[in-house]
C-alpha cells in the first residue's frame, strides 16, 4: 500500500488505470457527490438518504464535533514508509475505513447493495449490507465475499434464530446488530418529501420519478425488468414487503423487546464476529463486552434516530475508556481523511462512512464508489504525511488539540 498508494494518491488517478468518466472527474471530495446525487435521484429517495430526524441537531453535531479538534502535527519526520493498512478482527484492510450499512441502496443505484459491496471488496475495505436492503443477502455475498451483514432484530427468539442462521448459512462471518432503533425515529423530512416504506403509488410519486428520467430508466425500470418489484429481502428470514405498494404494511413488530438477553442468545448462536452498532454510553460499551461482543460501533445512526444524541466523536473517549480493550469503531459525520484520523486519535480502531458512498453509487455506480474510496484514501495518506506518521497506530491523542468554541 505504501508506495503504490503514494504514487496513485492524486484524485484523478486514485481508482483506475483508465481516465475517469467526466462526471466522476469533477468529484474532488466526498461532499461533491451529494450535489450530483441530488440532481440524479427523485426527491423522496434523495431525501430519505440525506435526511435525519426532527431538528437535525445530531446530524449537525456530528460534523461540528470534528471541527472542535485541530491537529498539532509533527514535522521533519521521515514519512516515506507510510501505510494505512489496518488489522481488524484478524483481517488486513487497505484503509482504516469501510462502508456503513444503508437501507434501500438498490433504489439509489441499480443493484446498489452489490455495487457498494463489490467496490469495497475491490478496494480492500469492508462493506456492511443493511438489513433494510432490497437484494437477498445470499446474492450480495456471492458477488462480494467478505461483506458484513447488519441486522435489525425483532425481540422474537424464533425470528432472531432464523435470520441469524440464514446469514450464517449464506457465508457471512461478521454480524452487526444495530441496537438504536427500539422504535422508528421521527423522520418528519420523509413525510415532507413523500417518502415512506413501502412507497405509496401517487401522482406525486410518478412525477418525482418522471422528472428524473436517468434514474427512472437506469435504476427503477431496469430493476423492474431484470428482477421484478424489489422487496425487503433481509429484515427477517423470509421475504418482506414490496418497496412500492398501496396496501402492504411493513412489519416493524416487537423491536422494542430487544434486550441484552437477546444479545447473549445471539452470541451463543453466532460463531463469527459479533458487533453491536449504536452504542453511545460508556456503560453500554462495558455491557457489550460482558455479553460477548467482539466489537462495537459508536454511532448515532448518522443523526437519524434520537435527535440530540451525542455525536460519536464526542462519545469516543469515554466509551473507549469503558470498553476494556474491546475493539471500538465509529460512524456518523465522517467526510474527510482528516475526520478519519481524528477518530483514530480518539481511540477508534476503524470508522465507517455512509451517505457519501450511497451518493457515489447513484452518480457513478461501482466506478463512482471506487472513486469515492480512492478520494478518502488519498486524503488519509496525504494527511498522515503532513502529521508526521507512518502508520495509523501512531495516530494518538497527543496529535490533537481540542478547540473550545468561543462564546458568540
Ligand atoms: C435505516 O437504517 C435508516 O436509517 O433509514
Amino acid at each position: 500500500m505504501t508506495s503504490t498508494l503514494t504514487s496513485t494518491a492524486s484524485p484523478r488517478a486514485a481508482t483506475a488505470d483508465r481516465p475517469l468518466p467526466r462526471a466522476l472527474a469533477r468529484m474532488l471530495s466526498l461532499d461533491d457527490f451529494e450535489a450530483a446525487a441530488r440532481k440524479r435521484l427523485p426527491r423522496p429517495i434523495f431525501g430519505y438518504v440525506a435526511g435525519a430526524a426532527e431538528d437535525n441537531q445530531s446530524l449537525r453535531g456530528n460534523r461540528q464535533a470534528f471541527a472542535d479538534y485541530s491537529f498539532s502535527p509533527r514535522v521533519l519526520v521521515d514519512v516515506s514508509r507510510r501505510t494505512q493498512q489496518t488489522e481488524l478482527f484478524g483481517r488486513r484492510y487497505a484503509s482504516p475505513f469501510g462502508i456503513a450499512p444503508m437501507g434501500i441502496s438498490a433504489l439509489s443505484a441499480y443493484r446498489g447493495d452489490i455495487v457498494l459491496a463489490r467496490a469495497a471488496r475491490a478496494q480492500g475495505i469492508p462493506a456492511i449490507l443493511s438489513g433494510t436492503s432490497l437484494i437477498p443477502l445470499e446474492d450480495v455475498i456471492r458477488e462480494a465475499p467478505g461483506t458484513w451483514f447488519q441486522a435489525y432484530l425483532p425481540g422474537d427468539p424464533q425470528r432472531i434464530d432464523a435470520l441469524v442462521e440464514r446469514a450464517r448459512r449464506a457465508g457471512y462471518e461478521t454480524l452487526v446488530l444495530t441496537v438504536d432503533i427500539p422504535v422508528s425515529a421521527n423522520r418528519e423530512n420523509n413525510v415532507r418529501t413523500g417518502f415512506s416504506t413501502p412507497l405509496k403509488p401517487s401522482l406525486r410519486l410518478a412525477w418525482d420519478g418522471l422528472t428524473r428520467p436517468r434514474w427512472l430508466a437506469g435504476t427503477f425500470l431496469r430493476t423492474l425488468l431484470a428482477h421484478g418489484m424489489p422487496h425487503f429481502e433481509n429484515s427477517f428470514a423470509t421475504r418482506g414487503a414490496p418497496i412500492v405498494s398501496s396496501s402492504v404494511l411493513r412489519d416493524f413488530s416487537a423491536r422494542d423487546h430487544l434486550s441484552w438477553e437477546h444479545v447473549a442468545r445471539i452470541r451463543r448462536q453466532w460463531p463469527g464476529t459479533l458487533i453491536i452498532k449504536g452504542i453511545l454510553h460508556p456503560q453500554d460499551a462495558a455491557l457489550a463486552r460482558q455479553h460477548g461482543a467482539d466489537g462495537i460501533i459508536v454511532s448515532n445512526h448518522g443523526g437519524r434516530q434520537l435527535d440530540g444524541a451525542i455525536s460519536p466523536l464526542r462519545a469516543l473517549p469515554g466509551v473507549v475508556a469503558a470498553a476494556g480493550g474491546m475493539t471500538v469503531m465509529m460512524d456518523s459525520g465522517v467526510r474527510r481523511g482528516s475526520d478519519v484520523l481524528k477518530a483514530l486519535a480518539l481511540g477508534a480502531s476503524f470508522v465507517f462512512v455512509g451517505r457519501p458512498f450511497n451518493y457515489a453509487a447513484a452518480v457513478g455506480g461501482e466506478a463512482g464508489v471506487s472513486h469515492a474510496i480512492g478520494l478518502l484514501r488519498a486524503e488519509v495518506d496525504r494527511n498522515m504525511a503532513m502529521l508526521g506518521i507512518n502508520h495509523v497506530r501512531e495516530m494518538q491523542a497527543e496529535l490533537l488539540t481540542r478547540e473550545y468554541p468561543r462564546a458568540q
